[in-house]
């Protein structure tokens, strides 16, 4: 199941992003927000988050205006890799060798196609494993310094 959230800003998006995921028969829990009025991001950060981090979710997806203020709240949960793309290239990457497990969307600032194929990489790459897990690794030490 792949959790999703996100704030007004990119709440629009997020219901495009739903039914892409449905179309392609993936099984998709939405942890709101469930109307346009505004909310705060790190609020809409932490359901999904945690849904990652309990295992009721294999990944997960958050969006906002930008995508930038719900990264950086996503990314204060310790085991949360949470990349913000706005490509292609960057969301293969943020796999293979980030390991990223919420991908972050600008709802202000990609298209739907595009937010289509950067979510379509996302989940169809794998994690290269080897020097990337150690770097991954590194960043989890990070956390533990804190
Ligand atoms: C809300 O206006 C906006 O600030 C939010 O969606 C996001 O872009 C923040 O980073």
């Amino acid at each position: 199941m792949i959790a999703i959230g996100s704030d007004h800003g990119g709440f629009e998006l997020k219901k495009h992003v739903i039914g892409h995921l449905l179309e392609k028969g993936i099984e998709v829990k939405d942890y709101g927000t469930f109307t346009e009025d505004s909310v705060d991001y790190p609020d809409c950060a932490r359901p999904v988050c945690k849904a990652v981090l309990a295992g009721e979710a294999e990944r997960g997806i958050l969006l906002c205006g930008t995508g930038i203020g719900i990264s950086i709240a996503a990314n204060k949960f310790n085991g949360i890799r949470a990349a913000l793309c706005g490509d292609v290239y960057s969301a293969v990457m943020a796999r293979q060798h980030n390991d990223a497990n919420i991908i972050c969307l600008g709802g202000r600032v990609v298209g739907r196609e595009l937010a289509f194929m950067i979510v379509d990489a996302w989940l169809e790459n794998k994690h290269l494993g080897g020097r990337h897990s150690d770097r991954v690794a590194k960043i989890h030490a990070i956390e533990k310094e804190q």
